[in-house]
């Protein structure tokens, strides 16, 4: 292996220096691509970091399960920590560096007095059924987007679209507070079957795996009308995830790609027009699973 392991922040720091200044070319600073995550690493993150590869001199990636993001501490306790696993998946794809601190190295103040918070937005879909969750996101990504930043000319951090709601409020908060830095999502990964890829697709049964079809199926019948500028049939696609056996929805949505609001009604009635985003969200059996579509 060649990549590099950091566990400590000052060994972030030195190692990302040398690197930027071994790696750039002459007379530069070169750019350095981050790949915040938080491990148990499939498919889906190696494409977020083959990504920032193609794109960066030095590409950082870090590994760091945040208590603060978790609601249930049995959660947090059996979220899978497979540090070995990942690095030569990261190393497989030519990530430079990860940087693996401990929660003490991260938060040595125990949990933090002052937090980003998500507002409005981090409490509608994914937020709605995980009070606080995008807050203590935030607060991590900050700190690790702060903690990337060095000598280098160009700052990109790369975050998947599967996680779009995340997405949106990262690329919110960097411009609400003038982050400088430039946020990269990365188009979802699917298995051959259209299944989005998810470290919880392990948990599903063979047969809980077939009706998880659904909900890219769902989306796929949003984004025909869309593409052929047809109105939105949302309440085909909601009776056809209601229909599958096991599938229980929680959300169907159309919204605005950047602002996530509302957008179903004009969508409903009138030809498709502009792009969208559809947002799906439903247990299928006991996990819960999210996906969504760009429409438009
Ligand atoms: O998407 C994730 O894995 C996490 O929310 C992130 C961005 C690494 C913050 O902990």
């Amino acid at each position: 292996m060649t990549i590099t392991l950091a566990t400590t922040i000052a060994e972030l720091k030195a190692s990302a220096a040398a690197l930027l200044a071994a790696k750039a070319a002459p007379g530069t600073a070169g750019s350095l691509g981050l790949v915040p995550t938080m491990g148990a690493l499939h498919a889906g993150h190696a494409e977020l970091a083959r990504t920032a590869v193609a794109a960066n001199d030095v590409v950082v990636a870090t590994i760091f399960v945040n208590p603060l993001q978790f609601g249930d501490a049995v959660d947090l306790e059996r979220y899978p920590r497979t540090l070995e696993a990942d690095m030569a998946l990261l190393d497989g794809v030519g990530v430079d560096l990860v940087f693996a601190p401990s929660v003490e190295e991260m938060y040595p103040g125990g949990e933090p007095m002052v937090r980003i918070t998500a507002g409005e937005l981090g409490g509608k879909f994914e937020g709605a059924s995980r009070p606080g969750h995008f807050d203590g996101a935030l607060t991590v990504v900050s700190k690790l987007l702060h903690l990337g930043m060095g000598p280098q000319a160009a700052y990109r951090a790369y975050f998947g679209q599967k996680d779009a709601q995340q997405v949106a409020l990262v690329q919110r908060m960097v411009v609400d507070m003038n982050f400088p830095v430039e946020i990269a999502a990365v188009p979802i990964v699917r298995d051959a079957d259209g299944l989005a890829l998810s470290s919880r697709n392990r948990f599903l049964s063979d047969d809980e795996r077939q009706a998880a079809l659904v909900l890219s199926r769902a989306l796929r019948l949003l984004k025909e009308r869309a593409d052929a500028h047809e109105p939105l049939d949302l309440e085909s696609a909601e009776a056809l995830v209601r229909s599958a056996p096991g599938v229980e929805l929680d959300y169907f949505e159309v919204v605005d790609p950047g602002t996530l609001a509302p957008r179903a009604e004009n969508c409903r009635e009138t030809p498709f027009t502009g792009q969208a985003l559809a947002l799906v969200a439903a247990a299928v059996g006991p996990v819960r699973l999210i996906d969504n579509m760009l429409l438009g």
